[in-house]
């Protein structure tokens, strides 16, 4: 069995991946944050599949193989680029249960009860991933719901060995998951830390995805594997009730679509914040030479920060879901809008976000997870999922193995309060049944002339949607390589707090000073590491598919 031989070989693997070299390959491609979850997609890329039967096959493997963020509890957004030229988006966010409230979060005083929207089970919204995994398979996918999760149900049953990463993250996350016995089943043995290439096996889990690929979205949504989610729901007082599970369907959106110097841009629309922001800040960058103010300079961070400050000013105050609020996308697409917002930019000065004090960043890295996926006849998948913090809200649905979201944290549950990521918002992304959380998930699709050209995204909360941008940036105006446009530190503002973070060594020491000179406050090397993101990116020149592995964590791009 091919996928047992490489497990084996892959426990050797360091923490970051050993090569910074683009992989190429002319036939398909795959780049995710786990290297067996690649190499599901590519086997079947290989065996006669598309691009989205590839990326099916890796969103159920990455279920198996990255628990913290890959899953089947959780939710995602996929930007699809179909061989004909159309470009397809698939929502399948969580959404808030039927019984969920505005002031749920609150107490009597009108106060956020600390972590009861992140470490509890009424900190789950109602899981979309199966759901949208088994319509891209449905719609546009070439091979059998049992193909596609054959690899992953094998992987679950027989197990694979732990890397030196996951064995480490497992062996931080116990504490939070002692006073779950299913979490703790599944993370630990009997509460003793596995250790790398430790074999780890997920029987229940299994159990649930066999009974998905018998079933289709009935194996999950109803009956025995609903019961289960339904019955740690109530062992915890949360909220999510079978007629939730049963009332849950992705949507299909119209893609945000942009241009930027002669290249399309199709991003992913409400209840995201991507594809607004993105083309939001890459049409307020348009009017100026980007290339020649050059990478890394003062100046173009200024100019940058600037985008971001307003554009994620804007994310506060209008983004949420379009089907409960009046998200006024053509708006803030548009490059009339642009100019105007962009009016006040000053080249020499910093603006200012009034300030709330010392904000929170992500304590945990890459808790959200990208890939991207394309074959050779030019399909191609942009996908983002997450249970929202390392694995979501820390419980296992008992007997199901399911690891549940924690994705309500991402609404806004007091106005103006900020949530983990350090995010306000306000009426647009307030609770309501049904509603689904806004988030920063940024799939995105370049394409040039119709054809594919950069394929990318990261996890990373609020930080996604500016790495998404500086990947952009450095391909078309900068003309890196992919592996430089990926591997390049980055950094980042969200307007507030009133903060620059940048990954190590990304601002030079004179840099600094010139920013600090011109207003800008706050400036934070990232704590862990090249900093924030996990770029899995794809690029399509010259008839080569290029695939980068972001350098930051392990995984692998793998291409034929
Ligand atoms: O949808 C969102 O924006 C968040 N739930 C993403 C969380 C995330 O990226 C965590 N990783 N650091």
């Amino acid at each position: 069995m091919r996928i047992i031989t490489i497990l084996f070989a892959l426990v050797a693997l360091p923490v970051v991946a050993a090569s910074p070299e683009a992989v190429q390959g002319k036939n398909g491609m795959v780049t995710s944050r786990s290297a067996l979850a690649s190499e599901v997609g590519v086997g079947i890329l290989k065996s006669g599949g598309n691009a989205i039967d590839a990326a099916v096959a890796t969103g159920f493997a990455l279920a198996v193989t990255y628990p913290s963020a890959g899953n089947i509890g959780g939710g995602g957004f996929a930007v699809i680029r179909l061989e004909n030229g159309e470009v397809l988006i698939l929502d399948h966010r969580e959404t808030a249960p039927g019984s969920a409230s505005r002031d749920m979060y609150l107490d009597a005083d009108g106060d956020v009860i600390r972590g009861l929207s992140t470490r509890t089970h009424k900190a789950s919204g109602v899981p979309g991933t199966v759901d949208g995994l088994l319509l891209l398979l449905q719609h546009h996918g070439t091979k059998s719901r049992k193909e596609v999760m054959a690899p992953a149900i094998l992987l679950a049953k027989d197990g694979f060995p732990l890397t030196r990463n996951l064995a480490a993250q497992f062996a931080r996350v116990l504490q939070a998951m002692a006073p779950y016995p299913a979490s703790k089943a599944k993370f630990s043995k009997n509460g003793t830390p596995y250790a790398a290439g430790d074999v780890w096996k997920q029987p229940d889990l299994a159990a649930t995805l066999e009974e998905i690929s018998k079933k289709g979205r009935d194996g999950f949504y109803k009956g025995r594997v609903a019961k289960l989610i339904v019955a740690e729901m109530q062992r915890g007082n949360g909220d999510i009730s079978l007629a939730d599970l049963a009332d849950y369907r992705s949507v299909w959106r119209e893609p945000i679509k942009g241009t930027y110097r002669g290249y399309d841009i199709w991003g992913m629309s409400p209840p995201s914040s991507g594809g607004v922001l993105i083309v939001q800040m890459l049409n307020m960058l348009e009017p100026y030479d980007v290339k020649a103010l050059g990478w890394g300079s003062a100046q173009l961070i200024h100019l940058m920060v600037e985008a971001q400050r307003r554009a994620y000013a804007d994310r506060a105050e209008h983004l949420g879901d379009s089907d409960f609020y009046n998200v006024p996308v053509a708006t803030l697409t548009s490059k009339a809008y642009a100019r105007k917002r962009f009016g006040d930019f000053d080249p020499d000065r910093a603006s200012d976000s009034e300030a709330i004090g010392a904000g929170s960043w992500p304590e945990e890295s890459a808790e959200t997870t990208h890939f991207s996926v394309m074959d050779g006849k030019g399909n191609v998948v942009a996908l983002t999922t997450t249970l929202n913090s390392g694995y979501g809200s820390k419980i296992v649905a008992a007997g199901s193995g399911i690891l549940l979201n924690n994705e309500m944290n991402d609404f806004s549950i007091k106005k103006n309060v900020p949530n983990q990521f350090g995010l306000i918002g306000r009426v647009a992304n307030a609770i309501e049944p049904g509603k689904r959380m806004l988030s920063s998930m940024s799939p995105t699709i370049v394409t040039k002339d119709g054809v594919p050209f950069l394929v990318t995204g990261s996890p990373g909360g609020s930080t996604i949607i500016t790495t998404a941008l500086q990947v952009i940036v450095n391909v078309i105006d900068h003309e890196m390589t992919l592996e430089d446009a990926v591997s390049l530190p980055r950094f980042h503002h969200q307007w507030k707090p009133d903060s620059i973070s940048y990954g190590k060594h990304g601002i030079s020491p004179d840099s600094l000073k010139i920013l600090q000179q011109m207003g800008h406050r706050n400036l934070r090397a990232a704590r862990w590491g090249r900093g924030f993101g996990d770029a899995n990116s794809i690029l399509y020149r010259d008839g080569v598919i290029y695939g980068m592995k972001d350098p930051r964590n392990e995984g692998a791009a793998i291409g034929y």
